[in-house]
């Protein structure tokens, strides 16, 4: 299996990342890290113990950031509700989170394991970025960074930027310039992968975390349905994981991607040379299409087996 560390903000995505990463025999989950992004820290910290709970996982949780690099903190109580997972009922952690700094986990592991550990951010890119500066060698030892956030077009929570790369668009530029391979599972791939009601169903069949499934997808629907009038929120984090154990439902275009780290209206933008224009070499890998139907198959059948 594949070795991986989570990172993320859960998130009602970013728990569904965790409970599909710890339903792939193709995977070996490291470690869940976590960052202040949808919620505070203190409450991504206690979602991620909440969904390890749930399917009795004792995978190691390793707090990080509280705050952004340089830029205020921002928060999506509006999206996720004031615990960051609101909805169904959940159980209470039966333990604690390391004492171990997400940042100085991740280079540990992956001095542990050269050229083997890839990344799956979900959230901010606080914690990576980070590490890659507090260990500058562990660059040309990541395996690669598969990371949901930034948009080839639009954004979501400015008209230039997502939320993940305006948390902290300077981290997001440090990981660009790393020299890391990083796949971008931006806006315009997530947006396909609508979890419509015919979607949602299945899950309900599927036992307690099935409910739990079903149950944080129509909280993160009403939400979507309101805002933006569509038929259920764009899980837009488990396409990280699922893009490492069924590549085939995919489709991504090498490109040059730059962060915005200007003040302005367009920061937190991530500029995607789709069509080669400023003649520079890739850095990134770009998701552009999703076999969405594929991917909800996927996510239903691996749910069965929690
Ligand atoms: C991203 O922002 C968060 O609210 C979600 O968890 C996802 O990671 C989408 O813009
Ligand atoms: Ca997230």
């Amino acid at each position: 299996p594949r070795p991986v560390i989570l990172d993320g903000d859960p998130g009602h995505d970013d728990a569904i990342n965790i409970l599909l990463a710890h339903a792939a025999p193709e995977l070996e989950v490291l470690g869940v890290s976590t960052t202040y992004g949808n919620v505070g820290l203190e409450r991504t910290t206690r979602n991620a113990l909440v969904t390890l709970e749930l399917i009795g996982s004792s995978t190691p949780v390793y707090p990080g950031a509280d705050r952004p690099l340089l830029v205020p903190r921002l928060s999506a109580e509006s999206v996720h509700g004031q615990t960051g997972l609101d909805g169904p009922l959940l159980p209470a952690p039966s333990r604690a989170a390391e004492h171990l700094h997400a940042a100085l986990f991740m280079v540990q592991a992956i001095r542990e394991r050269p050229h083997q550990v890839t990344l799956l951010p979900t959230g901010p890119l606080t914690n990576v970025a980070l590490a890659l500066r507090l260990a500058p060698d562990i660059a040309p030892l990541i395996r690669e960074i598969v990371w949901m956030g930034g948009s080839l077009d639009v954004g979501n929570w400015t008209p230039a930027a997502e939320f993940n790369a305006l948390c902290d668009p300077h981290a997001a530029a440090i990981v660009f310039g790393s020299g890391v391979r990083v796949t971008m599972f931006g806006l315009n791939a997530t947006h396909q992968a609508i979890a419509t009601p015919e979607r949602i169903a299945p899950f309900r069949a599927l036992g307690r975390t099935g409910e739990v499934v079903a149950g944080l997808l129509e909280f993160f629907a009403e939400h979507h349905r309101e805002r933006y009038g569509w038929n259920g929120g764009p899980l837009h984090d488990p396409l990280t994981s699922a893009y490492l154990i069924a590549p085939q439902l995919f489709e991504v275009q090498p490109m040059y991607v730059t962060v915005d780290t200007t003040d302005g209206p367009s920061a937190g933008r991530t500029n995607c040379d789709q069509w080669h224009v400023t003649g520079q070499q890739p850095n990134a890998n770009v998701a552009m299409t999703v076999d969405a139907d594929g991917f909800y198959a996927l996510l239903t059948e691996r749910m069965a087996q929690l």
